[in-house]
């Protein structure tokens, strides 16, 4: 084989650089450059390596809503039952069609987060969105593109992909029904090359339908993930068929290297597959290459292929070093490449002990978790792919060290952003079930992100009651099936499911390792009863609580942010978290959840909108139960004092004063006298009660007599001014970075001040646009799309996105809806710089 240089996989359009910068960082560096640099979507394209293109199809749509009910305001779709009657006769995915009047938009999109709060309590769960049958008129939306196919594209195969939308999809090109998709969560693709026009314009087509759903939280409305159009010689590479698996023992890894090869073209082919090994930073592994053969393939016949090397003294993958090796697979005929794509692994060994918990390179370590939809402020479900990496920031600063994607097969985006910045990932499918759409949904999955080192554990459910108790024997058979196909497309993982329940019937027979949902009865017996099964929490907490509210008030619908609240299934952080970190056979857990998101808003409705489990709240700004898990899942000394010292009104009334800490002891000052020295709990929190006098508490905690960490809190003026801050004030010119601010509230000593909840009016001009708005109120029904927002507890967060064009991006939040003293208006400036664009259709 001939090496690929490191100059051929530049010129091939491969993110390799991008991502080798950041998988041969420690840890430190890659928070550094979520932080510091886009992060975005290095491996969304990385398959793709020149004959093969993967080209970006997220830009210049058009968007118009259709209807449920009314075939007149569903571009006449089922007006007549003909519409499926002959093939070519769907005019609106034609050259005649007239779209001029529809809106204009990017891909992800959400129409579902721009849509207003209807006070219907059967859309509770969904966050008050209006969407089901019982709203034909939002519920479907139609997405239109016009694309060119080059003539010289003639013989390749070209096929549409999307990496999910919400949630019923038909797609029609060229007047022509293609196909449908019936799920939220899981991929799709159609070939569409013999639909194609060449050397021509061509027209696709997608209606969304999201009438019905599969959660009980939100979900979006729309196609909320990206969308790309792939060429390939006729002989090609299988979708998703290219796999790494690793096995470490003692120094040396053995890499079984497998793939399937494709003739979709019209005359025998002779095949044979190279393998190449590169480090992270993008140099061949010398000597470390394979090659199989095949007897020539027929017209639509495919071969598998497989090839063992040994890798000696591997870099391994681990949580501080998130090292990446990349696989460079290449198809040949007769000596020349056909196809060729690119595989990102990580060598690392995660084990499941029922004795002792759990080991990621047979260092023991505790699985520090949280659960969290994909929904953020003011963008929903459509995550620009930067923001999955400062939630990912945002939780990694708590210490939490693994997500699980509860309850649906995420995001490409999010698995590569946890495969690059060293987090651990239990992956979990949609819907339970070994029906043909239940096992495809699971095999997407596992095909999809078996390569991706950050995933330990497949999850195949949660909480199915049903399948747990009344349907026991269908539950187990349904669960074997699915743990079963597994196990055969992937071996090297564990298989599990969230359970609400004793785990002694029903599905749980089959799994490899137990996940209690809440329930802390259960675990104790269960591990004395089978103590050969490891056990872990899939899914614990569920403690409620609302960012920066210190009292309980169900007229507001708040919840006091000490840790006192949760609802009756569920548990405090400080009695979770004590009860998995002392018992050694427990792996860990995941407390649900790490993001507040949209839905569910419990334990109060209306006007709620989404949930209060956070321990960041909707923009993940920290609730004070944040540094609780800080102080016990990270090493490093840490002091969190609350509350904020802002009690206008409340002069000599006792307040509690909380302080979490993992040193030995803290003492408490109110105003410079001393309240006393108290010794810290292991796992848990010191606490006083003291009466109210504005001024100044502070808290000093040592260790071994000496002072390492002293914070303050203190009595503020009123707001005169706005800060404005990025996470990044220099971002891609490519039409989908982001910067994301936040802007708060200052007094005249430039204080910032804890309880302000002024409104503000945003401006944004240049190269750039607000995507969204948030500031975490739970309560708050301020558009997610602005302009206006109100400072929520003195804080706020501003989305905006650059264009394609570089330039200057200017913030500016002005006095318009202003309803305190006077204020300075703030304003900010993000540079976006030029950068090579991501491959896109044009
Ligand atoms: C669990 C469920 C989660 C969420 C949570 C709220 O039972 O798995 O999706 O609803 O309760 O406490």
């Amino acid at each position: 084989m001939s090496p690929i240089s490191r100059r051929d996989l530049l010129a091939s359009s491969l993110a390799l650089s991008a991502s080798s910068l950041l998988a041969r960082s420690a840890w430190g560096r890659a928070a550094a450059m979520a932080t510091g640099s886009s992060g975005a979507a290095s491996a969304v394209e990385q398959g793709a390596i020149a004959p093969r293109e993967r080209l970006l199809f997220d830009f210049g749509w058009k968007f118009q809503f259709g209807h449920g009910a009314d075939p007149a305001r569903d571009l006449g779709l089922g007006n007549g039952q003909r519409d499926f009657a002959k093939a070519g006769t769907f005019d609106f995915a034609k050259a005649k069609f007239d779209d001029s009047t529809w809106r204009t938009l990017n891909l992800p999109h959400d129409w579902a987060v721009e849509l207003p709060f209807v006070h219907d309590e059967v859309l509770q769960g969904h966050g008050y969105k209006p969407l089901g049958r019982r709203y034909p008129e939002t519920s479907v939306g139609w997405y239109r593109r016009e694309f060119e196919i080059q003539a010289s594209d003639l013989g390749r195969r070209i096929s549409v992909e999307f990496d999910g939308a919400f949630r019923d999809v038909l797609v029609f090109v060229n007047g022509c029904f293609i196909g449908r998709n019936d799920n939220g969560y899981a991929p799709f693709s159609f070939d569409l090359t013999d639909f194609l026009s060449y050397g021509a314009k061509n027209y696709i087509v997608a209606r969304v339908d999201a009438s019905f759903g599969d959660g009980w939280f939100y979900e979006g409305a729309g196609i909320y993930r990206h969308v790309w159009l792939t060429k390939t010689d006729a002989l090609h590479l299988g979708k998703w068929e290219s796999v790494v698996r690793t096995e470490l023992k003692g120094s040396t890894a053995t890499l079984t290297l497998e793939t399937v090869v494709q003739n979709e073209g019209l005359k025998p082919e002779s095949a044979s597959v190279e393998w190449q090994i590169i480090d992270a930073v993008g140099k061949p592994i010398p000597g470390f290459s394979g090659a199989g053969r095949s007897n020539p393939l027929q017209p639509d016949e495919s071969a598998s292929f497989t090839c063992v090397m040994t890798l000696p003294n591997p870099t391994l993958w681990s949580l501080d070093n998130p090292y990446l090796y990349t696989a460079i697979v290449t198809v040949k005929s007769n000596g020349k490449v056909r196809d060729a794509e690119q595989i990102s692994f990580g060598v690392r060994t995660a084990v499941f002990d029922a004795d002792k918990g759990f080991f990621l390179n047979g260092k023991s370590l505790k699985i520090q978790g949280t659960c969290n939809h994909q929904d953020h402020a003011g963008v929903g479900a459509a995550l620009p792919d930067r923001l999955q990496w400062f939630r990912l920031g945002v939780l990694r600063e708590m210490g939490c060290n693994a997500v699980r994607t509860s309850h649906n097969m995420p995001t490409p985006e999010l698995v590569d952003a946890c495969d690059r910045m060293g987090m651990m990932m239990m992956c979990e499918t949609r819907q339970m079930s070994s029906s043909p759409e239940g096992m495809a949904q699971l095999e997407a999955m596992v095909k999809r992100y078996r390569n991706s080192p950050s995933i330990i554990l497949w999850s195949v459910g949660n909480e199915e009651n049903q399948l747990q108790n009344q349907m026991a024997e269908q539950g187990a058979k349904i669960a074997a099936t699915m743990v079963r196909r597994c196990h055969e497309l992937d071996p090297t993982r564990v298989v599990s499911a969230a359970v609400n329940g004793s785990n002694e019937k029903g599905v749980s027979e089959a799994f490899d390792i137990i996940g209690f949902n809440y329930n802390r009865a259960y675990p104790d017996d269960f591990h004395k009863k089978y103590p050969k099964r490891p056990i872990y929490g899939s899914e614990t907490a569920s403690a409620i609580s609302t960012r920066g509210v210190y009292s309980t008030d169900p007229l507001r619908n708040t919840l006091s942010a000490y840790d006192v609240n949760h609802t009756a299934w569920s548990e405090l952080a400080e009695e979770w978290w004590p009860f998995y970190a002392t018992r050694e056979w427990l792996a860990g857990g995941f407390a649900w959840t790490g993001f507040d998101y949209r839905g569910e808003p419990t334990p109060y409705g209306w006007p709620s909108i989404n949930s209060q489990f956070g321990i960041v709240d909707m923009c993940g700004f920290p609730k004070d139960t944040f540094y609780y898990y800080k102080a016990w899942w990270r090493a490093e000394p840490s002091l969190h004092l609350f509350p904020h010292w802002n009690f206008e009104g409340r002069e000599g009334d006792e307040i509690p004063v909380w302080v979490y800490s993992n040193l030995d002891e803290v003492e408490l000052f109110v105003n410079g006298k001393s309240q006393g020295n108290q010794k810290v709990p292991p796992l848990g929190h010191v606490e006083w009660k003291v009466k109210y006098e504005p001024g100044v508490i502070e808290a000093r905690a040592s260790k071994n007599g000496k002072v390492l960490l002293t914070e303050k809190r203190e009595t503020t003026g009123p707001t005169v001014a706005i800060r404005l801050t990025a996470d990044r004030t220099e971002i891609n010119a490519d039409g989908e970075d982001v910067a994301i601010l936040t802007v708060e509230a200052l007094d005249k000593e430039g204080r910032a001040v804890p309880t302000a909840n002024n409104l503000l009016s945003f401006k944004v001009s240049g190269a750039g646009a607000l995507i969204g708005l948030g500031n975490g109120d739970p309560n708050c029904q301020d558009s997610d799309k602005g302009p206006v927002r109100s400072l929520f507890n003195g804080l706020a967060q501003a989305i905006v996105q650059s264009a394609k064009k570089p330039g200057e991006i200017h913030i500016e939040v002005v006095k318009e809806g202003w309803d305190g003293p006077e204020l300075t208006p703030a304003k900010l400036v993000i540079v976006t710089k030029k950068v090579q664009p991501r491959p896109s259709v044009s």
